[in-house]
């Protein structure tokens, strides 16, 4: 039987090209996101590339949108092997933790840490054990990176998924359900701008692997280019 994945925030970026890649590799794919017109659009384009796709409306910003779609994904009696916290945002107003507004920083919170977190906790009735939750972090969230300079609630949101990840790997230990972040690079995509090095299919290679090929004992480290890279 086909594995199946589920990634928030997929209707675009890396999110849906990581959708495209495991779908052609035969996973059953569930993309999601927040705007219902966008995701079916997606959905349409995955549909009519032959992949196996389904999709689920998810806010991950709002617990009760993650609840009804955790209830939508309950009704189809499915096992889910692999959860991908993808969906993100990096606000453009996001300049300085001195003077940005409260309202930028909580959202960004809110988003990037609280999602991932109730993502986790709504949908782990379903992850089998020897499953996998992959949360898409960045070089930002590194407290050994050059820091400073740019987006910094959106820093401190990636550095705290990764302590979430960190957390998770342990307390699901016992259910051998490895926990890991990844750093895409930075990706040409809405969020990463026309100027990044770096190709959408690229971006999507690492949590592509994780969720296919990397062995189960690797969990609780940040990877980039399936390599371990420090905190
Ligand atoms: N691009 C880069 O250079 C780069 C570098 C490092 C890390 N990352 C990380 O990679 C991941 C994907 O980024 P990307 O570059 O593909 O960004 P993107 O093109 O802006 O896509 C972000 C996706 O997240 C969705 N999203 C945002 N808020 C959401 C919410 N509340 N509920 C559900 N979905 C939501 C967006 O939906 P809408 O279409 O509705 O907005 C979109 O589908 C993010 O975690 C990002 O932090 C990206």
């Amino acid at each position: 039987m086909s594995k199946t994945v589920l990634i928030t925030g997929s209707n675009k970026g890396i999110g849906f090209e990581t959708a495209r890649q495991l779908g052609k590799k035969g996973f059953k794919v569930f993309i999601s996101g927040r705007n219902e017109e966008r995701v079916k659009k997606s959905h349409e384009k995955l549909i009519s590339a032959g992949i196996d796709a389904e999709m689920l409306i998810m806010d991950i910003s709002n617990l009760e949108s993650i609840q009804r779609a955790a209830i939508e994904f309950m009704k189809l009696n499915l096992k889910l092997d692999v959860l991908i916290n993808n969906a993100a945002i990096l606000l453009k107003e996001d300049r300085s933790l001195l003077t940005n507004s409260a309202s930028i920083i909580e959202n960004t919170v809110q988003t990037n840490c609280y999602g991932a977190i109730n993502v986790v906790r709504e949908f782990l009735q379903f992850i089998p054990n020897g499953g996998r939750i992959i949360n898409i972090s960045s070089g930002g969230g590194s407290m050994t990176d050059p820091v400073g300079g740019w987006s910094p609630a959106y820093c401190v949101s990636k550095t705290t998924l990764n302590m979430i990840t960190k957390q998770l790997a342990f307390e699901l230990l016992g259910k051998n359900i490895a926990v890991n972040s990844v750093c895409p690079g930075w990706v040409r995509t809405d969020m990463g701008g026309n100027t990044a090095s770096r190709s959408v299919e690229k971006g999507a290679e690492t949590p592509v692997w994780l969720a296919n090929e990397a062995p189960q004992s690797l969990t609780g480290k940040f990877i980039r280019d399936k390599k371990e890279i420090p905190w």
